[in-house]
């Protein structure tokens, strides 16, 4: 039987009304292999904060089968878009659990303790608030040792880490002043402030990044 998270392009011509956003079939395998790398080996349960298409809740189950998944969205419609990759993986549904309505910049969060909290392109495609949000609601629901996971373009030492990203940048900042690319310093620092330590951010391809913070 043909898997539809195998060829998500093939599959949105199959099904039109799923939504797809083809970076998520570029980058999810990086980003699985680093989460297989820091997640528990044991049962545990991550929290997606801007899950978007909804694409990489049902594929990160199938690849950590260790994994339960929680999605969220910050609309209705985008919850609904998130039902519609799930609705398309029965087998998965005790391990993606629907997704809820959470805006990361309105902490705390409802909803019990997780093991981790992942996003990914969040936080240069919404004001700063979100960030400091997500960070603040984030630190709430993990328990000690709890991980936070964000994937995404960051500035370093004050420079962009490749010319991809600068125009990138220029095009966020004319979409939205509020929006842009932020530095990856100030993330840790209020990560810091928040209870987090710092573990070492993971070089991903076309110059993003996957930066881990450990909850002490
Ligand atoms: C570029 S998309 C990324 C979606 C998905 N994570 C991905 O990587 O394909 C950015 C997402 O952030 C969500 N978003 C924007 N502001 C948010 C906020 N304050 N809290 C939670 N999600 C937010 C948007 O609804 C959108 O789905």
């Amino acid at each position: 039987m043909i898997d539809p998270l195998d060829d998500p392009a093939a599959t949105v011509v199959r099904f039109p009304h799923l939504k797809h956003a083809p970076a998520t079939a570029r980058n999810r395998a990086p980003i699985a292999a680093v989460l297989s790398e820091v997640l528990p080996t044991a049962p545990c349960t991550v929290l997606e904060i801007a899950s978007g298409t909804g694409e990489h809740a049902p594929w990160m189950a199938r690849n950590l089968p260790q994994v339960t998944w929680r999605p969220s969205e910050t609309t209705l419609a985008g919850l609904a878009a998130i039902e519609d990759w799930r609705e398309l993986c029965p087998d998965l549904d005790d391990r993606v659990h629907p997704p809820v309505l959470i805006d990361a910049a309105r902490p705390p969060w409802p909803g019990e303790k997780v093991d981790a909290v992942y996003t990914a392109n969040l936080t240069h495609i919404a004001p700063w608030p979100a960030t400091k949000g997500l960070i603040a609601g984030a630190a709430a629901r993990l328990g000690q040792d709890g991980l936070l996971l964000i994937y995404g373009p960051f500035n370093e030492g004050g420079s962009y880490t490749g010319a991809g990203n600068a125009a990138f940048d220029v095009d966020l900042r004319r979409r939205n002043p509020d929006w842009g690319l932020r530095d990856r310093e100030a993330v840790e620092e209020l990560a810091l402030a928040h209870g987090f330590t710092i573990e070492r951010p993971r070089t991903m391809p076309a110059d993003n990044r996957l930066l881990v913070y450990r909850r002490m």
